[in-house]
């Protein structure tokens, strides 16, 4: 979306789990100008994550409550400036990090992102339905590792298939409207070399069959994006 033109930032919200700054290629740090966190920028992109705050690859050993006021701050004390879409990448579930982001940003619309497989399906669907409690918007669902292309283009099922469809067609059922499958990207290994080299593979080889699926589905999104400039994010404050 950023190299569509958009100004994009993303929240690592995988407090525990985070990989944000890795496979975003992040190498700088945040600075600190008067009361706010300056996020550091990769491939245009705003990034802030909890590992740029715990020193070497030390663990996140947090209780809910400190997860919250991670997040709140990450939302509220860092300068986003103007921006057109605030991305969060949330831990999978329907843990701590699902319940205040419903609560900390209750407008965000929700991507579902999920495996073909029955068991990852059915995750994805408990998660996707918080939306049901929260009222928040699912903007559709994304079928990741869909398929493997061998060199002869014969595609293989290896995590099975009809996940992704699944997941929309249930939340659909759930929510009460429909939900898009906005995507299927295949499991290919140049994505996880990209991700790896912090070269993200929509930027690197936005030809490539998974690049070109994430830069269709990127414009997709893009395409909804009403600038949040003067938008209120809705926080609520918290007590320090
Ligand atoms: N389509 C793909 N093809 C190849 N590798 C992939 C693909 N998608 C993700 N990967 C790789 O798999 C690893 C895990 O991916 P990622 O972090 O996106 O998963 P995740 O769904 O966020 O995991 P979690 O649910 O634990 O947060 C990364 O190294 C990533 O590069
Ligand atoms: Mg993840």
């Amino acid at each position: 979306m950023a190299a569509q033109g958009l100004k994009v930032g993303v929240v690592d919200a995988d407090i525990y789990g985070f990989s944000i700054p890795r496979m975003l290629g992040v190498s700088g740090s945040p600075t600190q100008v008067d009361d706010f966190i300056m996020p550091p920028t990769a491939h245009g992109v705003k990034v802030i994550s909890v590992g740029m705050f715990v020193p070497g690859n030390q663990p996140v050993v947090w209780r809910g409550p400190m997860l919250h006021r991670a997040l709140n701050q990450f939302l509220a004390d860092v300068y986003w400036g103007d921006l057109d879409i605030l991305l969060l990448d949330l831990p999978p579930g329907t843990g701590d990090v699902a319940i205040s982001v419903a609560q900390l940003v209750p407008s965000a619309d929700i991507i579902v992102v999920t495996t073909p497989q029955q068991a990852a399906a059915e995750v994805a669907e408990r998660a996707g339905s918080i939306a049901a409690q929260t009222h928040q918007r699912v903007v559709g669902v994304i079928e990741n590792m869909a398929y493997f292309e061998a060199p002869d283009g014969s595609r293989h099922a290896i995590f099975g298939e009809g996940g992704g469809q699944q997941v929309a067609d249930s939340l659909g059922r759930i929510l009460g409207t429909s939900i898009p499958l906005l995507g299927q990207i295949p499991l290919e290994q140049s994505v996880r070399e990209c991700g790896d080299e912090g070269n993200p593979i929509a930027v690197t080889q936005p030809t490539s069959k998974a690049g070109a699926e994430l830069v269709r589905i990127a414009s997709e999104l893009a395409r909804r994006g009403t600038s949040l400039a003067g938008k209120k994010l809705g926080l609520s404050p918290v007590s320090h």
